[in-house]
Protein backbone atom coordinates (compact mmCIF):
# COMPACT_ATOMS: atom_id res chain seq x y z
CA UNK A 1 0.00 0.00 0.00
CA UNK A 2 1.79 3.41 -0.92
CA UNK A 3 0.16 6.59 0.85
CA UNK A 4 1.15 8.60 -1.78
CA UNK A 5 -0.43 7.15 -4.36
CA UNK A 6 -3.99 7.42 -3.09
CA UNK A 7 -3.42 10.75 -2.34
CA UNK A 8 -2.07 11.52 -6.28
CA UNK A 9 -5.55 9.33 -7.18
CA UNK A 10 -8.10 11.10 -4.76
CA UNK A 11 -6.43 14.74 -5.79
CA UNK A 12 -6.25 14.16 -9.83
CA UNK A 13 -9.84 12.97 -9.55
CA UNK A 14 -10.65 15.88 -8.01
CA UNK A 15 -8.60 18.55 -10.23
CA UNK A 16 -9.95 16.69 -13.43
CA UNK A 17 -13.56 16.69 -12.44
CA UNK A 18 -14.03 20.02 -11.11
CA UNK A 19 -11.19 22.21 -12.91
CA UNK A 20 -10.87 20.31 -16.44
CA UNK A 21 -14.44 19.26 -17.32
CA UNK A 22 -17.38 20.19 -18.26
CA UNK A 23 -19.70 18.03 -16.08
CA UNK A 24 -22.97 17.50 -17.60
CA UNK A 25 -24.32 13.82 -16.22
CA UNK A 26 -27.43 14.71 -14.99
CA UNK A 27 -27.60 12.78 -11.37
CA UNK A 28 -24.80 14.59 -10.15
CA UNK A 29 -23.94 18.29 -8.93
CA UNK A 30 -21.65 19.96 -6.42
CA UNK A 31 -22.10 20.75 -2.49
CA UNK A 32 -21.43 24.40 -1.87
CA UNK A 33 -18.19 25.50 0.09
CA UNK A 34 -19.58 25.74 3.50
CA UNK A 35 -22.01 22.25 3.09
CA UNK A 36 -18.51 20.65 1.69
CA UNK A 37 -16.82 22.00 4.42
CA UNK A 38 -19.33 20.94 7.16
CA UNK A 39 -19.68 17.41 5.91
CA UNK A 40 -16.35 16.52 7.41
CA UNK A 41 -17.86 15.97 11.19
CA UNK A 42 -17.46 12.83 13.89
CA UNK A 43 -21.08 11.98 13.11
CA UNK A 44 -19.37 10.37 10.44
CA UNK A 45 -18.49 7.34 12.77
CA UNK A 46 -21.63 7.23 15.34
CA UNK A 47 -24.21 5.37 15.27
CA UNK A 48 -27.49 6.13 16.01
CA UNK A 49 -30.44 3.39 15.15
CA UNK A 50 -34.34 4.24 15.94
CA UNK A 51 -35.71 7.42 15.92
CA UNK A 52 -34.38 11.23 17.54
CA UNK A 53 -34.55 10.79 21.00
CA UNK A 54 -35.82 6.88 21.25
CA UNK A 55 -32.50 5.75 19.82
CA UNK A 56 -31.22 1.95 20.58
CA UNK A 57 -27.54 4.27 20.80
CA UNK A 58 -26.60 6.63 23.44
CA UNK A 59 -24.22 9.67 22.55
CA UNK A 60 -27.05 10.77 20.09
CA UNK A 61 -28.18 14.06 21.86
CA UNK A 62 -27.08 16.39 18.84
CA UNK A 63 -27.66 13.79 16.18
CA UNK A 64 -31.20 13.67 17.65
CA UNK A 65 -31.34 17.39 17.29
CA UNK A 66 -30.26 17.46 13.76
CA UNK A 67 -32.49 14.95 12.32
CA UNK A 68 -35.28 16.85 13.93
CA UNK A 69 -33.97 19.98 12.18
CA UNK A 70 -33.80 18.89 9.26
CA UNK A 71 -36.87 16.78 8.93
CA UNK A 72 -38.60 19.64 10.01
CA UNK A 73 -37.02 21.56 7.44
CA UNK A 74 -38.25 19.37 4.48
CA UNK A 75 -41.76 18.72 6.21
CA UNK A 76 -42.30 22.76 5.61
CA UNK A 77 -40.68 23.12 2.63
CA UNK A 78 -42.31 20.03 1.02
CA UNK A 79 -45.77 20.11 2.67
CA UNK A 80 -45.66 16.96 4.57
CA UNK A 81 -46.92 15.63 7.50
CA UNK A 82 -44.71 12.95 7.48
CA UNK A 83 -40.84 12.99 6.64
CA UNK A 84 -38.10 10.46 6.81
CA UNK A 85 -34.39 11.32 6.28
CA UNK A 86 -32.83 8.61 7.32
CA UNK A 87 -32.84 6.52 3.89
CA UNK A 88 -29.17 6.44 2.64
CA UNK A 89 -30.17 6.52 -0.90
CA UNK A 90 -33.14 7.24 -3.28
CA UNK A 91 -32.95 3.38 -3.89
CA UNK A 92 -33.17 2.48 -0.63
CA UNK A 93 -35.97 5.33 -0.05
CA UNK A 94 -38.13 3.56 -2.98
CA UNK A 95 -37.76 0.41 -1.45
CA UNK A 96 -39.00 1.49 2.20
CA UNK A 97 -41.90 2.70 0.20
CA UNK A 98 -42.40 -0.19 -2.23
CA UNK A 99 -42.01 -2.45 1.47
CA UNK A 100 -44.36 -0.38 3.65
CA UNK A 101 -47.15 -0.28 1.30
CA UNK A 102 -46.52 -3.66 0.11
CA UNK A 103 -45.28 -5.54 2.78
CA UNK A 104 -45.87 -9.32 1.06
CA UNK A 105 -44.97 -8.58 -2.14
CA UNK A 106 -47.77 -7.11 -4.76
CA UNK A 107 -48.05 -5.27 -7.92
CA UNK A 108 -46.94 -2.07 -9.13
CA UNK A 109 -47.16 0.60 -12.22
CA UNK A 110 -43.96 2.27 -13.27
CA UNK A 111 -42.42 4.22 -16.34
CA UNK A 112 -40.62 1.58 -18.52
CA UNK A 113 -36.72 2.05 -18.30
CA UNK A 114 -36.47 3.07 -21.50
CA UNK A 115 -38.84 6.10 -21.00
CA UNK A 116 -36.70 7.61 -17.99
CA UNK A 117 -37.43 4.82 -15.48
CA UNK A 118 -34.91 4.30 -12.56
CA UNK A 119 -33.29 1.10 -12.41
CA UNK A 120 -35.23 0.86 -8.87
CA UNK A 121 -38.60 1.07 -10.59
CA UNK A 122 -37.52 -1.95 -12.97
CA UNK A 123 -38.47 -5.53 -12.33
CA UNK A 124 -35.00 -6.62 -12.45
CA UNK A 125 -33.74 -4.12 -9.57
CA UNK A 126 -35.23 -3.54 -5.78
CA UNK A 127 -38.81 -4.67 -6.56
CA UNK A 128 -37.44 -8.22 -7.33
CA UNK A 129 -35.67 -8.82 -3.94
CA UNK A 130 -39.55 -7.69 -2.07
CA UNK A 131 -41.19 -9.87 -4.50
CA UNK A 132 -42.84 -7.41 -6.40
CA UNK A 133 -44.16 -7.48 -9.72
CA UNK A 134 -43.89 -4.43 -11.85
CA UNK A 135 -45.76 -3.78 -14.87
CA UNK A 136 -44.80 -0.97 -17.48
CA UNK A 137 -46.71 2.25 -17.78
CA UNK A 138 -48.09 3.11 -21.19
CA UNK A 139 -46.04 5.90 -23.19
CA UNK A 140 -47.09 8.19 -25.80
CA UNK A 141 -43.89 9.30 -27.92
CA UNK A 142 -45.26 12.17 -28.92
CA UNK A 143 -45.82 13.66 -25.42
CA UNK A 144 -42.67 12.64 -24.63
CA UNK A 145 -44.93 11.40 -21.02
CA UNK A 146 -47.48 8.90 -19.84
CA UNK A 147 -49.96 7.76 -21.80
CA UNK A 148 -52.99 8.85 -19.61
CA UNK A 149 -56.25 7.06 -20.51
CA UNK A 150 -53.84 3.87 -21.26
CA UNK A 151 -52.36 4.03 -17.41
CA UNK A 152 -56.33 4.20 -16.47
CA UNK A 153 -57.15 0.44 -18.26
CA UNK A 154 -54.08 -0.88 -17.33
CA UNK A 155 -54.29 0.17 -13.63
CA UNK A 156 -58.28 -1.53 -13.52
CA UNK A 157 -56.76 -4.59 -15.62
CA UNK A 158 -54.00 -4.64 -12.99
CA UNK A 159 -55.18 -3.66 -9.73
CA UNK A 160 -52.10 -2.54 -8.31
CA UNK A 161 -51.15 -1.59 -5.07
CA UNK A 162 -48.74 0.72 -6.08
CA UNK A 163 -48.39 3.17 -9.19
CA UNK A 164 -44.80 5.08 -9.30
CA UNK A 165 -44.14 7.89 -11.21
CA UNK A 166 -40.94 10.08 -11.93
CA UNK A 167 -37.70 9.29 -13.47
CA UNK A 168 -34.43 9.30 -14.25
CA UNK A 169 -34.84 10.45 -17.65
CA UNK A 170 -37.25 13.22 -16.43
CA UNK A 171 -37.89 16.06 -19.19
CA UNK A 172 -41.71 17.28 -18.43
CA UNK A 173 -43.75 16.42 -15.59
CA UNK A 174 -45.80 13.38 -15.37
CA UNK A 175 -49.47 14.19 -14.98
CA UNK A 176 -49.64 13.64 -11.70
CA UNK A 177 -53.12 14.71 -10.80
CA UNK A 178 -54.51 12.56 -13.87
CA UNK A 179 -52.59 9.74 -12.27
CA UNK A 180 -54.13 10.29 -8.58
CA UNK A 181 -57.57 10.10 -9.71
CA UNK A 182 -56.37 6.56 -11.05
CA UNK A 183 -54.94 5.60 -8.40
CA UNK A 184 -57.99 6.84 -6.25
CA UNK A 185 -60.18 5.03 -8.64
CA UNK A 186 -58.16 1.18 -7.92
CA UNK A 187 -57.52 1.88 -4.67
CA UNK A 188 -53.36 2.51 -5.12
CA UNK A 189 -51.09 4.58 -3.80
CA UNK A 190 -49.32 6.88 -5.49
CA UNK A 191 -45.39 7.45 -4.83
CA UNK A 192 -44.01 10.31 -6.93
CA UNK A 193 -40.11 9.39 -7.65
CA UNK A 194 -38.71 13.16 -7.34
CA UNK A 195 -34.79 12.32 -6.95
CA UNK A 196 -34.03 14.22 -10.01
CA UNK A 197 -36.47 17.24 -9.84
CA UNK A 198 -36.26 18.06 -5.75
CA UNK A 199 -33.92 20.93 -6.42
CA UNK A 200 -36.22 22.44 -8.94
CA UNK A 201 -39.27 21.50 -6.65
CA UNK A 202 -37.77 23.31 -3.88
CA UNK A 203 -37.02 26.44 -6.44
CA UNK A 204 -40.39 26.35 -7.65
CA UNK A 205 -39.68 25.54 -10.68
CA UNK A 206 -41.18 22.43 -11.13
CA UNK A 207 -44.86 20.99 -9.34
CA UNK A 208 -44.67 19.97 -5.85
CA UNK A 209 -45.67 16.22 -6.37
CA UNK A 210 -47.68 15.98 -3.38
CA UNK A 211 -49.16 19.51 -3.70
CA UNK A 212 -50.41 18.03 -7.26
CA UNK A 213 -51.68 14.63 -5.54
CA UNK A 214 -49.35 12.30 -4.84
CA UNK A 215 -49.42 10.08 -1.52
CA UNK A 216 -45.58 9.86 -1.30
CA UNK A 217 -42.49 11.42 -2.51
CA UNK A 218 -39.22 9.10 -2.60
CA UNK A 219 -36.03 11.28 -3.63
CA UNK A 220 -31.86 11.45 -3.64
CA UNK A 221 -30.82 14.34 -1.74
CA UNK A 222 -27.75 15.20 -4.33
CA UNK A 223 -29.07 16.01 -7.98
CA UNK A 224 -30.79 18.91 -8.67
CA UNK A 225 -30.98 19.41 -4.83
CA UNK A 226 -27.11 19.86 -4.45
CA UNK A 227 -26.41 18.31 -0.83
CA UNK A 228 -24.62 15.68 0.34
CA UNK A 229 -25.48 11.88 -1.08
CA UNK A 230 -28.41 10.51 0.40
CA UNK A 231 -32.41 9.43 0.67
CA UNK A 232 -35.46 11.24 1.50
CA UNK A 233 -39.15 10.04 1.76
CA UNK A 234 -42.04 12.62 2.69
CA UNK A 235 -45.65 12.80 2.16
CA UNK A 236 -49.34 12.43 3.54
CA UNK A 237 -50.54 9.03 4.16
CA UNK A 238 -52.45 7.28 7.53
CA UNK A 239 -50.51 6.55 10.78
CA UNK A 240 -50.25 3.25 9.45
CA UNK A 241 -48.85 3.37 6.57
CA UNK A 242 -46.39 5.57 8.12
CA UNK A 243 -45.50 3.38 10.71
CA UNK A 244 -45.04 0.61 7.96
CA UNK A 245 -42.59 2.64 5.78
CA UNK A 246 -40.60 3.61 8.81
CA UNK A 247 -40.33 0.30 10.25
CA UNK A 248 -38.72 -0.52 6.42
CA UNK A 249 -36.49 1.93 6.54
CA UNK A 250 -35.23 0.69 9.99
CA UNK A 251 -34.98 -2.07 11.31
CA UNK A 252 -35.46 -2.97 7.68
CA UNK A 253 -32.87 -1.22 5.37
CA UNK A 254 -30.74 0.83 6.87
CA UNK A 255 -28.99 0.75 10.64
CA UNK A 256 -26.84 3.98 10.67
CA UNK A 257 -28.21 6.59 8.51
CA UNK A 258 -24.73 8.40 7.69
CA UNK A 259 -25.93 11.28 9.75
CA UNK A 260 -22.77 13.26 9.19
CA UNK A 261 -24.84 14.47 5.95
CA UNK A 262 -27.61 15.91 8.31
CA UNK A 263 -25.82 19.04 8.88
CA UNK A 264 -24.64 19.82 5.26
CA UNK A 265 -28.07 18.71 4.12
CA UNK A 266 -29.54 21.36 6.37
CA UNK A 267 -27.30 24.03 4.80
CA UNK A 268 -28.10 23.20 1.22
CA UNK A 269 -31.75 23.35 2.51
CA UNK A 270 -31.06 26.93 3.49
CA UNK A 271 -29.41 27.71 0.38
CA UNK A 272 -32.25 26.25 -1.11
CA UNK A 273 -34.72 29.25 0.20
CA UNK A 274 -32.41 31.88 -0.32
CA UNK A 275 -31.39 30.99 -3.45
CA UNK A 276 -33.28 28.41 -5.00
CA UNK A 277 -35.87 30.21 -7.13
CA UNK A 278 -32.42 31.68 -9.07
CA UNK A 279 -30.78 28.93 -9.39
CA UNK A 280 -33.58 26.74 -10.54
CA UNK A 281 -35.11 29.14 -13.00
CA UNK A 282 -31.60 29.55 -14.68
CA UNK A 283 -31.22 25.61 -15.08
CA UNK A 284 -34.59 25.32 -16.87
CA UNK A 285 -33.22 28.30 -18.85
CA UNK A 286 -30.14 26.94 -19.41
CA UNK A 287 -31.38 23.33 -20.31
CA UNK A 288 -33.65 24.94 -22.99
CA UNK A 289 -30.82 26.89 -24.52
CA UNK A 290 -28.82 23.81 -24.44
CA UNK A 291 -31.18 21.92 -26.13
CA UNK A 292 -31.89 24.45 -28.75
CA UNK A 293 -28.55 25.29 -29.20
CA UNK A 294 -27.41 21.12 -29.77
CA UNK A 295 -30.53 21.17 -32.41
CA UNK A 296 -29.25 24.15 -34.37
CA UNK A 297 -25.86 22.01 -34.53
CA UNK A 298 -27.94 19.36 -36.30
CA UNK A 299 -28.14 17.02 -33.46
CA UNK A 300 -30.89 14.88 -32.99
CA UNK A 301 -32.46 16.31 -29.67
CA UNK A 302 -35.56 14.63 -28.54
CA UNK A 303 -38.96 16.90 -28.06
CA UNK A 304 -38.15 19.39 -30.42
CA UNK A 305 -41.72 20.56 -30.97
CA UNK A 306 -42.36 20.63 -27.11
CA UNK A 307 -39.43 22.76 -26.77
CA UNK A 308 -36.81 20.04 -25.62
CA UNK A 309 -36.93 20.22 -21.71
CA UNK A 310 -39.03 21.54 -18.58
CA UNK A 311 -36.01 20.26 -16.43
CA UNK A 312 -31.94 20.58 -15.97
CA UNK A 313 -32.18 17.43 -18.68
CA UNK A 314 -31.75 17.11 -22.41
CA UNK A 315 -31.78 14.21 -24.44
CA UNK A 316 -30.27 13.50 -27.45
CA UNK A 317 -30.59 10.42 -29.85
CA UNK A 318 -27.01 9.59 -31.36
CA UNK A 319 -28.13 6.34 -32.94
CA UNK A 320 -27.06 8.35 -35.84
CA UNK A 321 -23.59 8.93 -34.51
CA UNK A 322 -22.51 5.69 -32.95
CA UNK A 323 -25.45 5.28 -29.85
CA UNK A 324 -24.60 6.66 -26.46
CA UNK A 325 -22.11 4.26 -25.43
CA UNK A 326 -19.60 5.62 -28.33
CA UNK A 327 -20.65 8.60 -28.54
CA UNK A 328 -20.37 9.37 -24.44
CA UNK A 329 -16.60 8.09 -24.71
CA UNK A 330 -15.81 10.57 -27.21
CA UNK A 331 -17.01 13.23 -25.58
CA UNK A 332 -15.38 11.83 -22.42
CA UNK A 333 -11.72 12.13 -24.44
CA UNK A 334 -12.70 15.84 -25.00
CA UNK A 335 -13.21 16.15 -20.99
CA UNK A 336 -17.01 16.73 -21.40
CA UNK A 337 -18.70 14.13 -18.89
CA UNK A 338 -22.50 12.80 -19.81
CA UNK A 339 -24.11 9.07 -19.65
CA UNK A 340 -25.18 7.13 -21.80
CA UNK A 341 -28.97 6.85 -21.60
CA UNK A 342 -31.76 4.50 -23.64
CA UNK A 343 -34.18 6.36 -25.19
CA UNK A 344 -37.83 5.17 -25.61
CA UNK A 345 -38.01 3.43 -28.79
CA UNK A 346 -34.75 1.28 -27.53
CA UNK A 347 -34.95 -2.17 -27.38
CA UNK A 348 -31.49 -3.29 -25.65
CA UNK A 349 -30.52 -1.21 -22.21
CA UNK A 350 -26.92 -2.69 -23.75
CA UNK A 351 -26.90 -0.04 -27.01
CA UNK A 352 -28.76 2.27 -25.33
CA UNK A 353 -29.43 5.24 -28.31
CA UNK A 354 -29.28 8.45 -26.64
CA UNK A 355 -27.06 10.32 -24.12
CA UNK A 356 -28.86 12.50 -21.57
CA UNK A 357 -27.54 15.64 -20.45
CA UNK A 358 -27.74 17.60 -17.18
CA UNK A 359 -26.78 21.19 -16.78
CA UNK A 360 -27.64 21.74 -12.81
CA UNK A 361 -23.77 21.49 -12.19
CA UNK A 362 -22.76 23.82 -14.64
CA UNK A 363 -25.24 26.34 -13.77
CA UNK A 364 -23.78 26.41 -9.89
CA UNK A 365 -20.47 27.01 -11.59
CA UNK A 366 -21.77 30.32 -12.95
CA UNK A 367 -22.51 29.14 -16.91
CA UNK A 368 -25.78 31.04 -18.12
CA UNK A 369 -27.77 31.09 -21.10
CA UNK A 370 -24.79 32.31 -23.71
CA UNK A 371 -22.22 29.63 -22.30
CA UNK A 372 -24.99 27.20 -23.29
CA UNK A 373 -24.10 27.70 -26.29
CA UNK A 374 -20.86 27.38 -26.24
CA UNK A 375 -20.89 23.84 -24.56
CA UNK A 376 -23.39 22.90 -27.95
CA UNK A 377 -20.83 23.92 -29.84
CA UNK A 378 -18.27 22.48 -28.03
CA UNK A 379 -20.33 18.96 -28.26
CA UNK A 380 -21.10 19.18 -32.09
CA UNK A 381 -16.98 19.83 -32.43
CA UNK A 382 -16.93 16.30 -31.26
CA UNK A 383 -20.00 14.54 -32.66
CA UNK A 384 -20.81 16.47 -35.31
CA UNK A 385 -17.50 18.01 -36.65
CA UNK A 386 -15.22 14.88 -36.02
CA UNK A 387 -12.59 17.22 -34.59
CA UNK A 388 -10.00 15.39 -32.52
CA UNK A 389 -11.40 15.19 -28.69
CA UNK A 390 -7.70 16.13 -28.07
CA UNK A 391 -8.19 19.25 -29.53
CA UNK A 392 -11.63 20.07 -28.19
CA UNK A 393 -9.96 19.10 -24.62
CA UNK A 394 -7.67 22.34 -24.76
CA UNK A 395 -10.67 24.38 -25.49
CA UNK A 396 -12.95 23.10 -23.01
CA UNK A 397 -9.81 23.64 -20.72
CA UNK A 398 -9.73 27.29 -21.42
CA UNK A 399 -13.34 27.64 -20.92
CA UNK A 400 -13.86 26.02 -17.50
CA UNK A 401 -11.00 27.72 -15.86
CA UNK A 402 -13.56 31.14 -16.37
CA UNK A 403 -16.02 29.18 -13.81
CA UNK A 404 -14.02 28.97 -10.63
CA UNK A 405 -16.71 29.98 -7.79
CA UNK A 406 -19.66 27.82 -6.67
CA UNK A 407 -23.36 29.96 -7.07
CA UNK A 408 -26.38 29.66 -5.31
CA UNK A 409 -24.63 28.56 -1.92
CA UNK A 410 -22.87 29.94 1.24
CA UNK A 411 -19.20 29.88 0.86
CA UNK A 412 -16.43 29.55 3.56
CA UNK A 413 -13.47 31.08 5.18
CA UNK A 414 -10.80 30.14 6.94
CA UNK A 415 -12.36 31.38 10.51
CA UNK A 416 -15.05 28.65 9.35
CA UNK A 417 -12.68 26.04 8.11
CA UNK A 418 -10.47 26.58 11.41
CA UNK A 419 -13.38 25.85 13.90
CA UNK A 420 -14.38 22.42 11.21
CA UNK A 421 -10.47 21.45 12.00
CA UNK A 422 -10.17 22.24 15.71
CA UNK A 423 -13.90 20.39 16.65
CA UNK A 424 -12.40 17.42 14.99
CA UNK A 425 -9.51 18.00 17.32
CA UNK A 426 -7.49 18.01 13.95
CA UNK A 427 -5.04 21.41 14.10
C1 LIG B 1 -35.48 8.59 -10.60
C2 LIG B 1 -34.40 8.08 -9.72
N1 LIG B 1 -34.73 7.49 -8.57
C3 LIG B 1 -33.82 7.01 -7.73
C4 LIG B 1 -32.48 7.10 -8.04
C5 LIG B 1 -31.52 6.49 -7.11
O1 LIG B 1 -30.90 7.40 -6.35
P1 LIG B 1 -29.68 7.01 -5.43
O2 LIG B 1 -28.50 7.02 -6.30
O3 LIG B 1 -29.73 8.11 -4.41
O4 LIG B 1 -29.97 5.67 -4.85
C6 LIG B 1 -32.07 7.72 -9.20
C7 LIG B 1 -30.62 7.83 -9.50
O5 LIG B 1 -30.15 8.40 -10.38
C8 LIG B 1 -33.05 8.21 -10.07
O6 LIG B 1 -32.71 8.76 -11.23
Amino acid sequence: MDLGKVMEVLFAHNRWRRYDTINLIASENVMSPLAEVLYMNDIAGRYEEGLPHKRYYRGTRYIDELEVMLTEAFSSMLGARYVDVRPLSGTLANLAVYHGVMPNGGTMLAVPTACGGHISHNPVGGPRLLKIRVVELPWDNEAFNIDVDGARKLAVAERPSLIVLGASLYLFPHPIREVRDIADEVGAILLHDTAHVLGLVLGGRFPNPLSEGAHLLSSSTHKTFPGPQGGLIAGNVDEDLEKSIRQAVFPGLVSNYHAHRYAPTLVTAMEMEEFGKQYADQTVRNAKRLGEALHNEGLKVVAVDRGFTETHQVAVDVSDRGGGEKASALLEEANIIVNKNMLPWDKSALRPSGIRIGVQEVTRWGMTEDDMEYVGRLVADVLVRGEDPAAVRRKVAEFRSRFGEIRFGYKVDLEVLNRVLSSLRLL
